[in-house]
């Protein structure tokens, strides 16, 4: 069982990533979190472009993410499933579809280098309003975001558009935690139990 929590930065997905921990756990499942960017070599790079240290053309900071994945398939994604601990996923390559997409690449081309990735049994996206997002993530919103607020409504656009992919389920993220997660366990079950 491998679970993808996407969404916009300050969506929550890591409020709903430890409390679905917590649920599944006291199910009796084996658990793991994993979150990507990591912070192996190609993922440290990333970080780097990331925060402005470094310059990257779109194309490159995909092939860094797509090759810090692939370690991170091999090294502890697979071995976890091989071992049946239901996986959950602080990010994934539904990430670059949504990021890489708002940076001008496409979608479709982007999924098709995921090929070597293990596909999802389930993608939540944690949806709501950039402004709202913003200011949960400062406590406020900063007054030089214009850019950054501009990028992040090509970010929420792209992942809305995922949602005719059948593993996609969008969930209205403006709520409070413990609403959102009696959608979230609804979800999960229905393809736990299914
Ligand atoms: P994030 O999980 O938001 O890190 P943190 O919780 O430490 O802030 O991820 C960092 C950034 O990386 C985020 O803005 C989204 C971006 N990202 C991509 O652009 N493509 C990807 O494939 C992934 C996994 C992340």
């Amino acid at each position: 069982m491998l679970i993808d929590l996407e969404g916009i930065d300050g969506c929550g997905k890591s409020t709903q990533t430890k409390l679905l921990q917590k649920k599944l756990e006291e199910k009796g499942e084996k658990t793991l979190i994993l979150k990507e960017p990591t912070n192996e070599p190609h993922g440290q790079k990333l970080w780097d472009v990331l925060k402005g240290k470094m310059k990257a053309t779109n194309e490159e900071i995909l092939d860094f993410f797509v090759l810090d994945r692939k370690q991170h398939v091999k090294e502890k994604i697979k071995p976890a499933l091989e071992q049946g601990t239901v996986v959950l996923m602080d990010r994934y390559y539904y990430s670059s579809m949504a990021y890489q997409v708002a940076g001008g690449l496409n979608v479709d081309y982007i999924r098709n280098k995921h090929d070597f990735a293990p596909t999802p049994n389930i993608v939540l996206v944690f949806d709501l309003p950039v402004t709202t997002a913003l200011e949960r993530v400062h406590g406020h919103r900063e007054a030089d975001e214009f850019e950054k607020e501009d990028h992040l409504e090509k970010v929420r656009a792209a992942y809305l558009n995922l949602k005719d992919d059948p593993i996609v389920k969008i969930v209205d993220a403006t709520r409070k935690p413990e609403e959102i997660f009696q959608e979230v366990w609804m979800l999960v079950s229905e393809v736990m139990n299914g």
